[in-house]
């Protein structure tokens, strides 16, 4: 049995997940793998911080040259995060020959073309099974298991702190700053929640599965990007009056040549295996013209999870490593991205209004100039000063909608728009 040196960059979350994973089935992997594997270093920010965990003192550094001028060193995992100092240490460990392992969602979905560049100029392998929806192998599924299909849509759920707060929203009747805090409470959410919340954290994730299912680069800047902090417990109580659940959906799909991409909250039929998927988990539905629908689910992020898809990346490079099979593609950026203005979907319109009379027949009457049928309305509140009107609308052009919503923003006696979430009926 062959012995192999493997370095963490790395020992939060993630970090320790790997370093248990490789203990705790230390026999299944060396069969697996046919190696044994070893972590000889492990780079932390601070080697004297008290740890949960039992790593030996001599194996942590805090100097990354420790790791990157010793050449028995063959495989660098990078989970330390972010950009700086991450992508400079993979680039600089792939220039010594060193095989790439990482989590990084933010590094892979803005610095994924220097990465990969790199990993194929100096023909070593770079993995990152983890940087999607944890142990879920969403990244191999799609570059090897449905190579076969031409792929048509990916819809996922994909961060598992949004779908934690929504989930204490729909079923217990939080308001949104108290799930979040108790999101906080349990782990689920970072103390600055901005990233989450925000949805960048999905943006980057939809980044890397739209380039992967659509054999492009995708730029961040192309995915349209809306987050949670304007769900209301109303909004999720209409939602239940018109048999729909609010999740915060990550898009893409290829119509008419051009890729349409989004993050943003959304309506679907409470029907829909993807309503179901509650609390912390992560699920992705995927449309491929050969395999049909197609839908993976489970843990999102966590210690194990997450370091169970990083030590199969180990695995698989040590496996293509003896078979010669490893090849990384260099995609271009060849998509066309739908414009949002142009998209067509079904909406849900929360307006509060002055209870004047005419004021329903004024604002059906601009959806209708508009070509926005509406599908249902309710009004709640009689006799006050203000009432809620709630619209459903079928499918339409999202500009019709905006060209519509800006006049009625405009009457004397609309006094706010409340809300707009896109229906997905799926
Ligand atoms: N947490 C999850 O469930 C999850 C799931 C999927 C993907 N990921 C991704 O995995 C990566 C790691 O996440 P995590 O949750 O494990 O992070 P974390 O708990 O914050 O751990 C980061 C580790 O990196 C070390 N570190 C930070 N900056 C460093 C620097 N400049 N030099 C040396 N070491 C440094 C820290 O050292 P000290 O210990 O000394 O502070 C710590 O051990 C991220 O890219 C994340 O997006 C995480």
């Amino acid at each position: 049995m062959r012995n192999v040196k493997i370095a963490l960059l790395g020992l939060g979350n993630v970090g320790k997940g790997v370093w248990k994973i490789l203990n705790m089935n230390k026999e299944e992997l060396k069969k697996r793998s046919g190696y044994n594997i070893e972590i000889s270093k492990v780079l932390v920010k601070d080697i004297n911080k008290n740890r949960d965990i039992d790593v030996p003192k001599e194996v942590l550094t805090n100097d990354f040259e420790d790791i990157l001028q010793d050449n028995s060193i063959e495989i660098v995992v990078e989970v330390i995060g972010g950009i700086d100092p991450a992508v400079d240490y993979m680039v600089k460990s792939m220039k010594k020959k060193k095989h790439i392992v990482t989590a990084n969602k933010m590094a892979i979905a803005t610095k994924g073309n220097i990465l990969l560049k790199t990993a194929r100029e100096e023909n070593v392998m770079f993995y990152y099974e983890a940087s999607v929806g944890g142990g879920i192998p969403i990244i191999h599924g799609l570059k090897e298991s449905l190579t076969a299909n031409k792929i048509e849509e990916v819809i996922g759920i994909i961060n598992g702190t949004t779908n934690y707060i929504l989930t204490k929203m729909t079923l217990f009747g939080l308001n949104f700053y108290d799930a979040l805090k108790e999101a906080q409470e349990k782990g689920y959410a970072e103390a600055d929640p901005t990233s989450d919340v925000e949805a960048f954290d999905a943006m980057y994730k939809l980044t890397i599965l739209s380039s992967l299912a659509f054999d492009t680069i995708v730029s961040t800047d192309s995915i349209y990007r809306e987050g949670i902090t304007n769900i209301k417990p109303i909004d999720i109580e209409y939602a239940k009056e018109f048999g729909y659940v609010i999740k915060l959906l990550s898009i893409v799909k290829e119509i008419d040549g051009q890729l349409e991409l989004r993050v943003h909250p959304t309506m679907i039929p409470s029907t829909h295996p993807l309503a179901n998927v509650n609390d912390s988990f992560n699920a992705i539905f995927i449309k491929g013209n050969a395999v049909g629908d197609l839908m993976l689910y489970g843990r999102g992020a966590g210690e194990l999870p997450t370091g169970s898809a990083v030590v199969g990346d180990i695995v698989s490079i040590l496996r293509n490593r003896q078979s010669g099979a490893s090849r990384i593609d260099i995609k271009e950026e060849n998509n066309i991205i739908k414009n949002m203005n142009s998209i067509i979907s079904e909406y849900y319109i929360r307006i509060t209004v002055k209870d004047n009379p005419g004021v329903l027949g004024e604002i059906s009457s601009i959806f209708g100039n508009n070509n926005v049928s509406i599908l249902s309305v309710i009004q709640k509140g009689k006799r006050q000063e203000k009432v809620t009107l709630v619209f459903i609308t079928h499918s339409t052009i999202e500009g019709n909608i905006n060209r519509a919503m800006e006049i009625i923003q405009s009457l004397k006696d609309t006094e706010k728009i409340e809300n707009i979430i896109r229906i997905e009926n799926l």
